[in-house]
């Protein structure tokens, strides 16, 4: 079972006091900028990163606090982990610190399973494991969250505000679900990538300078997905909507809808990448 994020849920309490976030990488840089943009004031965070970029190290002026000694700060009311997992048994055991019966653990790290990180936080420690993906750089991701036994409806709801400053949240209640998660939309922005590359190759193959080709595939495929995102009507029918009976689409799509053509092919990929997600999981 899903549940959509709810929105405008800004006045939340959890906003307004700290948050921690560790790793301020390419998911954490873009994390925290959604943060700013939502209104979140930078005295209220705390950055623990080893080489914290320029414009990091900036917004110290506006009271950010970066590495602090964690025994200084106390208690937080949320902590987002968002570094590599392999880093993740050296950084988990320093969080503590900032952890405490009313705060909220969110981690990003792909294969992180509840119950591993469980062992490596405080007992009863509310978590919740979530996954981003990377149109969240421009706020136009989605995350999908699944909360552990102990996270309040408050804290579900801060948590939820926080992950919506980079996109769409969905929330799951059977944490099987992540390695499909992850291989849907954890991985499928490099789908539409590799769909862009062949569409152009395509393009060079069909007689078209390789420019030329590189550029309508790139510009095809990203107005496409910005229509995608403007319409309320569903893919399929964006789809028949430019297909013409007897047309130059729908010759191409025959050869798309083919029994053996792209939707096994997804089918397969994407079998392939939740069974990868499920080995790598710990
Ligand atoms: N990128 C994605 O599309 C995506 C999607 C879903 C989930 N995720 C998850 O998001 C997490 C971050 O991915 P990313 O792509 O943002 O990686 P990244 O760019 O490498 O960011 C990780 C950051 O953590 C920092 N770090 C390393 N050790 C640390 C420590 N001990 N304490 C605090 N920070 C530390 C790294 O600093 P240094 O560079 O100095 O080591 C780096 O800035 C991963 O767990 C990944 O599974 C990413």
């Amino acid at each position: 079972m899903t549940t959509s994020s709810p929105q405008g849920a800004q006045t939340l309490t959890g906003l307004s006091e700290t948050i921690v976030l560790v790793g301020a990488g390419k998911m954490g840089g873009a994390i925290l900028e959604g943060w700013l943009g939502l209104g979140l004031d930078p005295k209220n965070i705390i950055v623990v990163e080893p080489q914290p970029g320029p414009e990091i190290t900036a917004l110290a002026a506006r009271g950010l606090r970066i590495n602090p000694n964690a025994g200084t700060v106390g208690e937080t009311s949320a902590v987002l982990i968002a570094v590599k997992p392999q880093v993740a048994g050296d950084v988990l055991p320093t969080l503590k610190p900032y952890v405490g019966a009313s705060t909220v653990t969110v981690s990003i790290m792909a294969g992180r399973t509840l119950g591993s990180l469980e062992q490596a936080l405080p007992a009863r420690a509310a978590l919740v494991r979530a996954m981003p993906n990377t149109p969240a750089a421009i706020g136009r991701g989605i995350t999908v969250a699944i909360p552990n036994t102990h996270v309040l409806p408050d804290q579900r709801k801060l948590v939820d505000t926080l992950l919506s400053a980079t996109g769409a949240v969905e929330w799951i209640t059977d944490e099987a679900l992540m390695d499909a998660v992850t291989a849907v939309s954890g991985s499928g922005p490099a789908y539409v990538f590799l769909l862009a590359e062949a569409l152009a190759r395509a393009g060079a193959a069909a007689g078209l300078p390789v420019d030329l080709a590189s550029k309508l595939a790139r510009i095809t495929v990203a107005g496409s997905g910005e229509l995608l995102h403007r319409s309320s009507e569903d893919a399929a029918l964006l789809r028949q909507n430019v297909t013409s009976p007897g047309g130059t689409t729908a010759a191409a799509l025959e050869v798309l809808i083919a029994k053996d053509g792209l939707a096994p092919l997804m089918e397969k990929a994407v079998a392939a990448g939740t069974r990868r997600s499920r080995e790598l999981a710990g």
